[in-house]
């Protein structure tokens, strides 16, 4: 489906209700939704235009909390806007022309991920993934999917196991596309299925992606994200994590400072139905001892993890 938002008010809601969604994405879409907000200013100046850009800033970056991404590509965006320029015009078209830019380095960056993270993938392996890291999530290519796309081009026979990901099931409606498209042999599974996919010895290695990386290491991402890691180790298997730059948060040591995003009860439906309250976190935080390797568009990081 698409969708044509003409204000950044529309892109911001559009982020909230995760119309669109996936760290990289939601980056990239607050990009767009500033570039959008100068073009909509009336400002005759370039101080007024800075100040409504700023308040598109903001508005865009509450929209939601966990993924770092976002407030990363409103700090971007707001850098252009601080720089001079000659006019009201022309800093319009620097914002225009710096969110194409962040849009274009995300998607090289999930290339490079690629390149990167394949290796770590034999030829016919067995890989499980949860949620979804594929270009729906990153403006293009994905960081685990795009992991696993490379590594299906290196050496075909690649096996996915999808996990539904429960509540929204991303897994089950976007990753389970993706791969049917990209002609990569998948098979859809429950959440709890994973554990037992271990002890029958049908995984060979897990790839997710990452909303928060701290500078230890921890990883935030999609709620289930952390049993996955520990069912890993239980059975020794390997748990990598896919992310761009973009996705550390060098303001942050560890995880438990991550914000982690608490969502409707209604999308639990049967708990929200049956009456009962309802706890809903949207991510959970993996432990870097947990976590084999983080593959960023630099490169295979292992642990310890000392980002900065
Ligand atoms: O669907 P979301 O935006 O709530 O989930 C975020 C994610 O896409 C996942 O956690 C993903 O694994 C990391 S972002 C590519």
């Amino acid at each position: 489906m698409e969708l044509r938002l003409t204000t950044w008010q529309e892109v911001a809601g559009a982020i909230r209700e995760m119309a669109v969604r996936g760290a990289p994405a939601i980056g990239v879409a607050a990009a767009y939704g500033m570039a959008l907000a100068a073009v909509r200013s009336h400002a005759g100046s370039v101080e007024v235009l800075r100040e409504d850009v700023a308040r598109a800033g903001a508005g865009l970056a509450a929209a939601r909390p966990t993924a770092v991404n976002l407030p990363w590509a409103v700090a971007r965006m707001t850098e252009e806007a601080a720089a001079a320029h000659a006019g009201p015009a022309a800093l319009r078209e620097a914002l225009r022309a710096k969110a194409e830019a962040i849009h274009a380095d995300e998607v090289e960056r999930c290339e490079r991920i690629g390149e990167h993270g394949a290796g770590l993938l034999r030829a016919g392996a067995q890989v499980l993934t949860h949620c979804n890291a594929g270009a729906l999530a990153t403006g293009g290519f994905g960081t685990a999917l795009g992991v696993i796309r490379a590594a299906h081009r290196r050496g075909p026979g690649l096996h996915v196991w999808v996990d539904e990901t429960r509540p929204l099931l991303q897994g089950a409606r976007l990753t389970a596309w993706e791969l049917r498209q990209e002609d990569i042999a998948a098979t859809l599974v429950t959440d709890s299925t994973a554990a037992w996919l271990m002890a029958e010895r049908k995984v060979d290695a897990i790839v997710t992606g990452a909303d928060r990386i701290a500078r230890n290491g921890d990883t935030a991402n999609k709620i289930g994200t952390y049993g996955l890691a520990v069912l890993a180790r239980a059975h020794g298997l390997p748990f990598y994590v896919a992310a761009p730059t973009s996705t550390i948060d060098p303001a942050i040591e560890r995880g438990r400072d991550i914000p982690i995003e608490h969502r409707r009860p209604e999308e639990v439906g049967a708990g929200a139905a049956a009456g009962v309250g309802v706890y809903n976190p949207a991510f959970d935080v993996t432990p870097a001892e947990y976590v084999s390797a983080i593959v960023t568009e630099h490169g295979v990081h292992r642990p310890p993890y000392l980002f900065s």
